[in-house]
């Protein structure tokens, strides 16, 4: 949600501290602020709206100094205002804070710090935090990390905090629980951020700090403790990505560029998962012998990565034999699913950090679970809390909506109900052969789709203005026809649905007519769905509905139906979506771009989403 940075070394912090804003603004955008302790003072700044109001304020009124804190702002508590944004300071002015998180027990503590005498300026849970270390000194604490650790001890809720005293001037302090955030080692200057691209371009080693910890950072070593006061010896990671991959590379912005990296990751997870022998290799630690035991799975995610889940859910069924069941991860915590300690839970998740999808893992390890993460970054919540992780490896995805995370997800999901079939002696080495080769196919299919982006962006363009938009797909498809939908809201605004299309005569057939653009995820191979799916269309077609059709190389039948259609490579339909998908990402993206929304950061989203 929020963004948090923070810098100490001999350089000036405030240019360090807007850069690693900069690149984290995909967190949250409704304000910005820093924070910079010199000459005996701690001076801030805050402008609400993007982080471009504050670099115009920092233009005019430059703050010096070389160690500081900094803050992007997705509202929670209190509107995104001026009085609102952090950094949030004492009453003194002696200590500053950012917060990446909720502190739930923040009225309770605010009362009994009013009742102390502390006055508060703002709506926020976070400016607690600062009034309770200002308190904690007032009342004997020995030093800064004392009163930091006792402030701490009374939170409930998840936090990752960037603290500034005035009087302590060669440390930044910072603390983690349940919300990201890493330490960043550089030559005589360090770094807090709420993920690595905040400050790639300046580090290539990071600690992730665990739950529970805190950290002193001065300019020459970091100390990291736990909250209660054992000194940790933390593990020092390298970075496996390059400061490019966080960068648009030329393209007008990340989405797009995300979106042109999808054949390459598709590629890259292929080579890296199936050997010169033809076999399989998932490279997790978990036996093929697990696997072979193994009679019920449980995937659960959220948004785009519960669309992957949904394909997943269909593959891992279709091939293995086995049960497999998918929820969205806000549901299955409040659920009571009836899970045994022998089903496999899959939790998928780009970031790694999703509140909801965290708790959903912490439940069924509660119920003596196996986890199996599908994660794209390391280091991440959802990857140190689970037994495995099947690495999507897309490096960083900055644009707000998921995309190259996506199909890499569908990717894993593919890779693994095939390598599952395979040790369970459900698909025999021929069989596992001819659907490798199919498999191959895909990132070539991706890219031939987003060739062809010039025609799919006349179809967006002519189709943008309505108010609705409704998807339809069916079998493998109708994960992909929630997905579009949910691409062509997230970054158009349009109000759009997605819908099994065997479920249209049940209600939402009445919404065609001739304004509604109705598209028709209608490719086909040998798939048994594709007959039923043309007599859906045709539905559409009897009732003026505008239809825009994705179907396979050679099919002339719907043509006859639309002028809008969109033509991708036959693939096998397992596989399918994957390709399809690209077309309905593209769709959205120029359908965006027609209404002239702010495409890499819609309103109102953040990337990752570390609250409930
Ligand atoms: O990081 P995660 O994959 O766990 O995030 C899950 C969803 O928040 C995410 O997919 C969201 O729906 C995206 N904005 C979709 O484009």
């Amino acid at each position: 949600m929020c963004g948090v940075v923070g810098y100490i070394g001999n350089k000036e912090a405030a240019p360090i501290l807007i850069d690693g804003l900069q690149r984290l603004e995909y967190r949250g955008y409704d304000s910005a602020g820093i924070a910079v302790s010199c000459g005996g003072k701690v001076v801030f700044g805050k402008e609400v709206g993007r982080l471009a109001n504050l670099e115009r304020e920092l233009e005019k009124n430059p703050i010096a100094g070389t160690r500081g804190i900094g803050h992007t702002r997705w509202a929670t508590h209190g509107a995104p205002s001026q009085v609102n944004s952090h950094p949030h300071l004492s009453s003194d002015g002696a200590i500053a804070v950012v917060h990446n998180g909720i502190i739930e027990n923040y009225a309770e503590l605010r009362d009994e710090l009013t009742g102390q005498g502390h006055k508060f300026l703002s709506e926020t849970d976070t400016e607690v935090v600062p009034h309770l270390i200002e308190q904690a000194l007032k009342d004997g604490a020995a030093s800064s990390a004392e009163a930091l650790r006792s402030a701490l001890s009374r939170l409930r809720g998840a936090y990752a905090l960037g603290v500034l005293f005035r009087d302590d001037p060669d440390t930044v302090y910072c603390a983690r629980l349940g919300s990201p955030l890493i330490i960043g080692l550089g030559e005589n200057e360090n770094f807090i951020a709420s993920d690595v691209p905040a400050i790639i371009n300046r580090i290539s080693e990071v600690i992730y700090l665990n739950d529970g910890e805190m950290a002193a950072l001065r300019a020459d070593g970091v100390e990291v403790s736990t909250i209660d006061g054992r000194i940790v010896t933390p593990e020092v990671k390298k970075i496996e990505f390059k400061a490019e991959d966080a960068e648009h590379a030329g393209f007008e912005t990340f989405m797009l560029k995300e979106i042109h990296e999808q054949p390459r990751i598709l590629r890259a997870l292929l080579a890296k998962h199936v050997m010169a022998d033809g076999t399989l290799e998932l490279g997790t630690g978990l036996s093929p012998d697990y696997f072979r035991k193994l009679n019920r799975i449980m995937i659960v995610s959220c948004g785009t990565a519960y669309h992957a889940g949904m394909y997943g859910k269909l593959l891992l069924e279709n091939l293995t034999g086995i049960a497999v069941e998918t929820d969205l991860a806000s549901e299955f915590r409040y659920r009571d699913p009836k899970i045994d300690p022998g089903t496999l839970i899959i939790p998928v998740s780009q970031s790694g950090e999703t509140a909801d999808t965290l708790a959903s893992i912490r439940m069924a390890k509660s119920w003596g679970c196996k986890i199996f993460a599908i994660c794209n970054v390391e280091g991440s919540s959802v990857v140190r809390e689970s037994d495995a992780t099947f690495f999507t490896n897309c490096g960083p995805e900055i644009g707000v909506a998921s995309t190259k995370a996506y199909t890499a997800q569908q990717m894993a999901f593919a890779l693994l109900a095939l390598y599952i079939a395979s040790v369970r002696g459900d698909l025999t080495p021929e069989k596992l052969k001819e659907y490798l080769k199919a498999l191959r196919e895909v990132p070539d299919a991706v890219h031939y789709v987003i060739q062809k982006k010039a025609e799919i962006q006349l179809i967006g363009e002519k189709h943008h203005d309505g108010p609705s938009s409704l998807y339809l797909g069916r079998r493998y498809n109708y994960p992909t026809a929630l997905e579009g939908a949910l691409k062509n809201k997230e970054i158009s605004y349009q109000h759009a649905e997605g819908y099994a299309a065997g479920e249209m005569k049940h209600g939402p057939i009445a919404l065609i007519n001739e304004s509604l653009p109705v598209i028709c995820i209608c490719t086909k191979t040998a798939d048994e769905v594709y007959e039923k799916m043309l007599s859906n269309v045709k539905e559409v077609e009897a009732r003026s509905g505008r239809i825009i059709a994705v179907v396979s190389e050679g099919d002339t039948e719907l043509a006859k139906l639309t002028d809008d259609v969109i033509i991708v490579p036959a693939v096998r339909d397992e596989f399918s979506p994957m390709v399809n998908v690209a077309a309905l990402q593209l769709l959205a993206y120029y359908a965006a771009r027609a209404r002239g929304t702010d495409i890499d950061k819609p309103r109102n989203l953040a990337k990752s989403v570390t609250v409930e």
